[in-house]
C-alpha cells in the first residue's frame, strides 16, 4: 500500500507542552482513516500541521512523495488537501452559496483568474463547482439563504462543502458530528459514505465512535501526544490501552 499522505517522526511543541511527540502514520489512496483520542490529545495539532496552519517541531509531512511541512497553507490547500474546522465560523452576512465561493478563493489563482481572458470561464466553473458542492452535501435549495440561518447540523455540511468545493483529493475533518442529533448524524454517516465511494481519502476526528467505528477501515489513536494504536475497528476496540486512555470513557 503505497502512502499518498505520510507523516514521520513529527512532533509539535507550545511552549511546554508536546502536543505531538514522534508521531508517524501514513494514509493511502481512497481511505477513510479515523483519528480518535481524548481532548488534549493532539488531534486537532494533526490537522494544523497537515494543513500548513502550524510549522513543526520535528519530523516531516509529505504528499505524494513531495515534502509539505513548510510550505504555506495556500501551497498545501493547491496540492489538494482541505480541511474542516472543529468550530465552525460563518459570516453573518454571507449566503450559503457565497460562503462556499469565499472558500473556493485559495486554489484559484488570483491575478491570472481575474484578470485574463478567461476569468469568465474561471469564474463559470468555480461557480459550479460550488453547487456540486452544495449537492453533495444536500444544500443546494437552501443556496440563498444566509447560512446563519441554516440548522446546526446544515451548518456542519456547509463546513464540508467548503472544503469540497475546492476540488480536493484529501479531506480532513474534524469532529464533523460534534452537536449533532441523531437524524444529523445519521445524514452526516451517509454523505461520508458517499465521499468515501467517490474516492476521497478521509482523514477523521471524531468522538462518535459508532460513527468512526462503522465507517473507518483503520483507526489510528492519539493520547497525550502520542500515538499508542492503529489498527481496524476491531482492533482497536480490543486493544487495552486504548480502552484506558479512551474508550473507556467515551463509551
Ligand atoms: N495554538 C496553541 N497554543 C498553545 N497550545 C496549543 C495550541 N494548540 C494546541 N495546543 C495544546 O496542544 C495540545 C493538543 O491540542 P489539540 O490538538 O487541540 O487536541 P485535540 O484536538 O486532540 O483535543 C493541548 O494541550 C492544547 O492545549
Ligand atoms: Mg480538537
Amino acid at each position: 500500500m503505497s502512502a499518498l499522505l505520510e507523516l514521520s517522526h513529527v512532533s509539535k511543541g507550545f511552549g511546554g507542552v508536546l502536543a505531538l511527540d514522534d508521531v508517524s502514520f501514513s494514509i493511502a489512496q481512497k481511505e477513510l482513516v479515523g483519528l480518535i483520542g481524548p481532548n488534549g490529545a493532539g488531534k486537532t495539532t494533526v490537522f494544523n500541521l497537515v494543513s500548513g496552519v502550524y510549522g513543526l517541531s520535528a519530523g516531516e509531512v509529505v504528499h505524494r512523495g513531495v515534502r509539505i511541512s513548510g510550505s504555506s497553507p495556500t501551497r498545501i490547500a493547491r496540492r489538494g488537501i482541505a480541511r474542516t474546522f472543529q468550530n465552525i465560523r460563518l459570516f453573518r452576512s454571507l449566503t450559503v452559496f457565497d460562503h462556499v465561493l469565499v472558500a473556493q478563493t485559495c486554489r484559484s489563482r488570483g491575478l491570472m483568474t481575474q484578470f485574463s481572458p478567461f476569468a469568465t470561464h474561471a469564474e463559470a466553473e468555480r461557480r459550479r463547482q460550488a453547487l456540486d458542492a452544495l449537492e453533495a452535501v444536500g444544500l443546494v435549495q437552501r443556496r440563498d439563504e444566509p447560512a446563519v440561518h441554516l440548522p446546526y447540523g446544515a451548518q456542519r455540511r456547509l463546513e464540508i462543502a467548503r472544503a469540497l468545493a475546492t476540488s480536493p483529493e484529501i479531506l480532513l475533518l474534524d469532529e464533523p458530528a460534534a452537536g449533532l442529533n441523531d437524524t444529523e448524524t445519521g445524514e452526516l454517516r451517509r454523505l461520508l459514505d458517499t465521499l468515501r465511494t467517490r474516492g476521497y481519502t478521509i482523514l477523521l476526528v471524531e468522538h462518535d465512535m459508532k460513527l468512526v467505528m462503522q465507517l473507518c477501515s483503520r483507526i489510528l489513536v492519539l493520547n497525550f501526544g502520542k500515538l499508542i494504536a492503529c489498527g481496524t475497528p476491531p482492533e482497536v476496540r480490543a486493544n487495552q490501552e486504548v480502552i484506558d486512555a479512551y474508550l473507556g470513557v467515551a463509551n
